[in-house]
């Protein structure tokens, strides 16, 4: 399928996708932060909607034009976009984690800006986030919800077979592994990628335009919907 010529062959499906990074507050003007961009999340956003599905964006601090035709509800931290994506799971038959979550937060929001005080810095203590894929698999199945999961992962060295165990041990239908390193994934406009399913299958995406990388993950969810 390509796109603009795309057959509405979603339609009917309500899909929930969370995008770019979350900001975890250290005091009110710093934050945690990671590089993601947002743009693939955004291209799943754009792509589902343009084959006729009906998509809500979970959009995390992503400097991105709101996607026509799609509802974006904007999130900043990770406890933020868990309760986000909480509210939208129960009536999803897809949900794309494409965000890149932070794993850890401060473990106390400071009101009042930290000052240099003389003396060495005080060390910051961090807690561990909910994670919201693990979540929404556990939760799989309640409320009449049988979604396809799909989470997306970033690794280093042996890709496929970090894919393959976090896929393991995340318990989602299909895991979109990237590569990263050597300018590859953050914030560029191409990407290439590994998608691994539950089934033992993987897929090979070759180096494009992160909207058809969007359209070939739209392909394999396709498939594996319930019918
Ligand atoms: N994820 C999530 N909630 C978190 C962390 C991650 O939902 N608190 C999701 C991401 O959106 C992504 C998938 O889990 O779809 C994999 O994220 P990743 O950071 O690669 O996995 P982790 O389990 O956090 O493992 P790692 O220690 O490698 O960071
Ligand atoms: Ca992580």
């Amino acid at each position: 399928l390509r796109r603009g010529a795309a057959a509405p062959d979603l339609a009917g499906l309500r899909v929930v996708v969370s995008a770019g990074g979350t900001r975890e507050a250290v005091d009110p003007v710093r934050f945690l932060g990671n590089h993601s961009s947002g743009k693939q999340g955004y291209a799943l956003a754009r792509t589902a909607a343009a084959r006729g599905a009906d998509v809500t964006l979970v959009a995390a601090n992503a400097a991105l034009p709101d996607p026509a035709g799609v509802r974006v509800v904007p999130v900043t931290s990770a406890v933020e976009l868990a309760a986000a994506v909480e509210a939208e799971r129960a009536g999803a038959d897809v949900i794309v984690m494409s965000a890149a979550v932070a794993d850890f937060r401060p473990a106390t929001s400071v009101a009042s800006k930290i000052k240099k005080s003389g003396g060495a810095p005080a060390p910051i203590e961090l807690v561990e986030n909910p994670d919201v894929l693990a979540g929404l698999v556990a939760s799989r199945g309640r409320d009449g919800a049988d979604q396809v999961i799909v989470g997306f992962a970033a690794e280093t060295d042996d890709v496929v077979a970090n894919g393959r165990a976090k896929l393991a041990r995340k318990g989602c239908d299909l895991l979109v592994v990237n590569q990263v390193g050597g300018g590859r994934a953050f914030g560029t406009e191409d990407n290439q990628a590994v998608v691994l399913g539950a089934d033992g299958s993987a897929v090979e995406i070759p180096r494009g335009p992160k909207e058809d990388l969007a359209d070939r993950v739209w392909d394999l969810v396709r498939d594996r919907l319930p019918r």
